[in-house]
């Protein structure tokens, strides 16, 4: 959560930063700020997206050094005090900060000095400048107010006596150098903030410190140690970060999740078209007695369908687990685990907590992501990418996709390896799906009408469904709630009426997955249940185990990874839901993109 940005040129940095800020504003839209060092330091800030804070700074407002923060709030209200920069008495130093102190309420007794917001940020500001009156060496300053910080963080920092140079810092929260042409350096949260101005970027480590000037990068430890560090290029396109001609991310990657289905099949196939992982992975998973998948949200719903995966080809025993509950409630492990980490971003503090403590115990780790080079990549013992694209949306609608089809893949490489036969040919069927993805997308209308006919008024809905519905059900309950602000309850069908079904009433909107042969026939139970209590029920089933009263039918397709195709009616109903409120699709309340913070 909360995005910082950072420059050091020749030329002036505001547009540059409000840009820069502008792509990382997935990560939190409470308040946003800037400041500058242009004859002393100026700092501007308002509550509220980037387009408020533009238009707040003056126009002249402008600084050959620059640093920007937007901010997801968890220390005080979204509020002009509590957003960043934040000061130092004097106003000499100026910071910016996402992450988290854990101690700061210790660091605040000791300093003894009035602060002027409720942040943890703050008080790291008013010990540089503690520091440096007993020092006077900013960079030492900084190092030794690092050493006391506990928790998370990345940090730029200006220092109104000196334009010529940005101190960083970083600890476990994602923070990028932007290498540029020998007259400027950037820093940023993320990559796409500052391909505007490069492709090349140097990753920095927890417990480094950054000394940047126009020309040059210097990386230390804590204890001063210079490290060398080559630049990597960012491999993305600008374009991916572009809307495009779409009114909305959320629409642009929903539409794109044939195209990224097709190309999870072509990065994991060999010549030949068959899936071919590395051995590395496969040997990781095989001779574990035990999979256990842990994941946040819509990346913990893929873990469920992930789990029938896993099992049901390859035979491997798989358990699913919130990180947030995982990290605190452990269960009795088996004696060979293997943790698989599911997660768009890479960053999630949640389950990056259980991956420190899955090393600390010793057990080997796998994580699925989007983002090559992200902490939960780069700590685990092997990647496998989503290959998906950046998603930019809050609401996560291909990499659900990308997750699960990434998972069929891994699944069907084991029982290859383990010689299990599996009665369908993987990446045929996802070649058939993504071509039946193609088809419901191109119906938008009728998901229009669907969400108009049943949630235009409603306050509550229940999605329900039996086996791999009941949990897209979940999925879609959790797409319909954050963008709409719908209360919305995803059910196994058979739960319902120990309990649920007290919720129905008179038009209680009740959205029921068909798609499972097995389990079809007592679904279809469930929904007469509700509809004999008034509900509004609307049907969307795989052909073949239709009704003509159906709302939408679906392709059929290998029921393990129907999955893949029925959420996509749900991920449009909840985008229309939304539209019809007047909510803000792609940046949803209260929620951020990167949950970086536990
Ligand atoms: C919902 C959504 C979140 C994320 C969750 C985990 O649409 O996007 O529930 O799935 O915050 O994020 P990652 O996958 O980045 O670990």
């Amino acid at each position: 959560m909360c995005g910082i940005v950072g420059m050091i040129g020749q030329v002036n940095t505001k547009e540059i930063l409000l840009k820069g800020l502008e792509k990382l504003e997935y990560r939190g839209y409470d308040s946003a700020g800037l400041a500058f060092v242009n004859d002393g330091v100026q700092v501007h800030k308002e509550v509220g997206r980037i387009a408020a804070l533009r238009e707040v700074v003056p126009a002249e407002a402008d600084g050959l050094v620059g640093i920007g923060h937007t901010r997801w709030a968890t220390h005080g209200v979204p509020s002009v005090p509590n957003a960043h920069p934040h000061q130092s008495a004097s106003s000499r130093f100026t910071l910016v900060h996402n992450g988290v102190i854990e101690n700061d309420e210790q660091l605040k007794a000791e300093l003894n000095v009035d602060l002027l917001s409720d942040t943890d940020t703050e008080v790291i500001v008013q010990m540089i400048e503690k520091n440096f009156a007993e020092t006077n060496d900013v960079v030492e300053a900084f190092r030794q107010t690092l050493r006391v910080l506990h928790g998370s963080y990345a940090l730029a920092l200006i220092d109104a006596e000196n334009p010529d140079v940005l101190y960083v810092a970083k600890n476990k929260s994602p923070l990028l150098v932007g290498l540029g042409d020998g007259t400027f350096n950037v820093v940023a949260s993320d990559a796409m903030a500052m391909l505007q101005v490069t492709d090349q970027f140097v990753e920095l480590h927890d417990g480094e410190m950054i000394i940047l000037t126009r020309d040059s990068v210097t990386i230390q430890d804590l204890d001063g140690n210079v490290k060398e560090r080559e630049a990597y290029t960012a491999e993305i396109d600008a374009s991916d970060i572009e809307k495009g001609t779409y009114a909305h991310y959320m629409l642009k990657e929903m539409d794109e999740q044939p195209a990224v289905i097709r190309n999870i099949v072509q990065k994991y196939q060999n010549e030949s078209g068959e899936i071919t992982l590395d051995q590395s992975v496969r040997d990781l998973v095989l001779g574990r007695d035990r999979v256990y998948i842990i994941g946040c949200g819509t990346s913990y719903h893929a873990g469920l369908i992930g789990k029938q995966l896993i099992e049901q080809i390859a035979g491997i025993p798989t358990e699913v687990h919130i990180s947030s509950e995982f990290g605190y409630n452990m269960p009795l492990l088996t004696e060979k685990p293997l943790f698989l980490f599911l997660s768009q971003s890479g960053e999630t503090a949640d389950s990056r907590a259980v991956l420190v403590e899955a090393k600390k115990l010793g057990h080997p780790a796998l994580t699925i992501t989007n983002v090559a080079g992200s902490t939960l990549s780069r700590e685990a013992n092997a990647t496998l990418l989503l290959h998906a694209g950046p998603e930019i949306a809050v609401a996560s609608t291909k990499a659900y996709t990308a997750q699960i089809a990434v998972l069929a893949v891994l699944a069907f490489d084991l029982a290859q390896a383990k010689g299990v036969d599996v009665n369908f040919d993987l990446m045929k069927e996802l070649g058939k799906i993504s071509s039946a993805m193609e088809s419901v997308m191109s119906q938008k209308e009728r998901f229009q009408e669907i969400a108009s006919e049943y949630l235009s008024e409603s306050r509550n809905a229940f999605f329900i469904g039996r086996g791999q519905d009941a949990y897209v059900g979940m999925e879609g309950a959790l797409k319909l709630k954050e963008i709409s602000y719908i209360q919305a309850e995803g059910y196994a069908g058979g739960e319902l009426k120990h309990g649920p079904i007290a919720l129905i009433e008179d038009n209680t909107p009740v959205i029921a997955l068909v798609t499972q042969p097995h389990v079809h026939l007592n679904n279809r139970g469930n929904v007469k249940e509700v509809v004999a209590r008034g509900a509004n029920a609307c049907v969307i089933a795989a052909e073949g185990l239709e009704l003509p009263t159906d709302a939408f039918v679906i392709p059929a397709v290998e029921p393990l990874l129907s999955p893949l195709l029925s959420v996509l009616p749900l991920q449009l109903i909840s985008y229309y839901a939304a539209l019809g409120r007047d909510c803000d699709v792609d940046k949803p309340r209260n929620l951020a993109k990167s949950v970086t913070v536990e």
